[in-house]
C-alpha cells in the first residue's frame, strides 16, 4: 500500500488520545471514522475536537474554511464493522488493559481488510503481544502519540517482532502529513525511547525525596531559574503521583527492581495527596498552580545531574539498537518531552570527565545501578557514537 491509497482512517476509542488523533488526521485531509462504545463518549469527543479547532481559528492559526473541511472529514459510529471494514488504517486508543486491547484487535482483525494497517497507541504494553492476535501481524505497528495530541509533535512508530518496514514507513508518512515528527523505535522494549530515557530520572527523583537532603522546591527553583517551564517535581505533581508511582512500578517489573517507588511517594499515595488533582502532593496547588518558593535554589543537585542521568540512559538506548540514529533519539526527547534539545545535543559541550564524576557521585550516594556511567560516557565516545 502507498500513502495515496489511504482513503479512510478508523480510530477506535475516542477518549483523551483518540479524539486528538482523529482531529489531526481529519486536519490532514483524511476521512476519519471514530468508534466508541457509547454515543455520549463520541458526542463529547466531537465537541472537544470542535472546541480545539475553534480555538485555532480564533487565534488566526487555522482558516474557518479549513476547520469546516476537517469537521466534515470526521464521522462517528458505535459499530466496529462500520468503522473498520473499509479503512486502510485502524488506530486503536482504548484503555491500557492488555486483554481489552487483544479482544478489540481480534474483532478488528475479523472485520478489517487483510491488508489494512493496524496500529496501537499503547504507551507501555508490548506491541508484539497485542499484535499476536491479528491475522498478518507484519502489518501491526505501534503508533505512540503524545498528550495532548493536537500540540505534541512526536509520534513514536514502534516495531513489533513481526512488523515490516513497508508498514512502519507508511505510518511515518501519515504522521508527517498530520504535521507530526515520526521517530522509529526499532525494538519493542519497555518505555520505547522517550519514556525509557526519562525512566531513571523518575526513580532518581523518588530517591531524592526519600533522602530528604535537597528539598523538592530547591531543585525545582534551580531548574526554573535556568528556564524550565515546568520543573521535575512540579511535573510529577501535575501528572499525578499515582500515575508517577504506577509508571515506576511498571519499570520495576520490566527494567529493574530498583525502579520501585520509594517511601515518600508511597506515603503520599496512602494520604491521597496525589498532586494537582487532589490540591496537594509534593506541593500545595491553588488555581492550577503549584506553590513553589523559587527563592531558595540548590547547589547540591542541579540540572547537570538530571542531564547526566538522561544522557547515560540515551547511550544505553542507542547501544540496544532501539533507534535508527542519534538524531532520532534527540528528536524523540525534544519533541516528546517539550525539551529545549535532546540529550546528545545538550551534553555535547560538557567534558566527559564531568559527566562521569557526576554519575559516579550519584551512584555512590544513591546506590542505584542505573546511575553507573556507561563506558561511552567515561571515554567520551558518546560524543561520536552513531555519527
Ligand atoms: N492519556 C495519555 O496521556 C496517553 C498518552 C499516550 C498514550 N496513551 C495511551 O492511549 C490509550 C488510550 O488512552 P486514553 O488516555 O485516551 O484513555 P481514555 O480512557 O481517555 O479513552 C479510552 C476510550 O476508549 C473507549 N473504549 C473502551 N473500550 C472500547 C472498545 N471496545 N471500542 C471502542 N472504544 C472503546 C472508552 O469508552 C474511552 O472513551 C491507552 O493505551 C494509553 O496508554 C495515553
Amino acid at each position: 500500500m502507498k500513502v495515496n491509497d489511504v482513503k479512510k482512517i478508523a480510530i477506535i476509542g475516542s477518549g483523551a488520545m483518540g479524539h486528538g488523533i482523529a482531529q489531526v488526521c481529519a486536519q490532514a485531509g483524511y476521512p476519519v471514522m471514530m468508534r466508541d462504545i457509547k454515543k455520549e463518549f463520541l458526542d463529547n469527543a466531537m465537541a472537544k475536537v470542535k472546541e480545539s479547532m475553534a480555538f485555532l481559528v480564533g487565534k488566526g492559526k487555522m482558516a474557518q474554511e479549513n476547520m469546516d473541511k476537517a469537521m466534515n472529514n470526521l464521522k462517528t459510529t458505535l459499530g466496529m464493522k462500520e468503522a473498520t471494514s473499509d479503512a486502510q488504517i485502524v488506530i486503536e486508543a482504548v484503555p491500557e488493559i492488555m486483554e481489552l486491547k487483544k479482544s478489540v484487535f481480534r474483532e478488528i482483525s475479523d472485520l478489517a481488510q487483510t491488508d489494512a494497517i493496524l496500529a496501537t497507541n499503547t504507551s507501555t504494553m508490548s506491541i508484539s503481544e497485542i499484535g499476536s492476535v491479528v491475522k498478518n501481524p507484519q502489518r501491526f505497528v505501534g503508533m505512540h502519540f503524545f498528550n495532548p495530541v493536537n500540540r505534541m509533535k512526536l509520534v513514536e512508530i514502534i516495531y513489533g517482532d513481526k512488523t515490516n518496514d513497508e508498514h512502519a514507513d507508511l505510518l511515518s508518512e501519515i504522521a508527517k502529513k498530520c504535521d507530526k515528527i515520526p521517530v522509529k523505535v526499532l525494538k519493542d522494549r519497555p518505555g520505547f525511547i522517550v519514556n525509557r530515557i526519562n525512566a531513571p530520572n523518575q526513580a532518581f527523583l523518588s530517591a531524592i525525596l526519600d533522602e530528604g537532603r535537597v528539598k523538592p522546591q530547591e531543585l525545582d527553583a534551580t531548574m526554573k531559574k535556568m528556564g524550565a517551564k515546568m520543573a521535575p517535581f512540579e511535573t510529577a505533581d501535575f501528572v499525578g503521583l499515582d500515575v508517577f508511582c504506577h509508571t515506576l512500578e511498571y519499570y520495576s517489573r520490566t527494567l529493574s527492581p530498583q525502579y520501585k517507588p520509594g517511601k515518600f511517594l508511597k506515603e503520599k499515595l496512602a494520604k491521597n495527596e496525589l498532586g494537582m488533582k487532589s490540591g496537594k502532593g509534593i506541593y500545595e496547588w491553588k488555581d492550577g498552580k503549584a506553590m513553589i518558593d523559587v527563592s531558595k535554589t540548590s547547589d547540591d543537585l542541579t540540572p547537570i545531574h538530571l542531564l547526566a542521568v538522561q544522557v547515560n540512559e540515551a547511550v544505553k538506548v542507542w547501544k540496544e539498537g532501539l533507534a535508527t540514529s542519534i538524531q532520532d533519539i534527540d528528536d524523540a526527547v525534544k519533541f516528546g518531552m517539550n525539551a529545549f534539545a535532546g540529550p546528545f545535543t545538550l551534553a555535547a559541550g560538557i567534558q566527559p570527565q564531568q559527566l562521569t564524576d557526576t554519575l559516579n557521585t550519584l551512584y555512590s550516594r544513591y546506590k542505584l545501578e542505573f546511575l553507573k556511567p556507561e563506558p561511552e560516557i567515561a571515554d567520551g565516545s558518546f560524543k561520536t557514537i552513531g555519527r
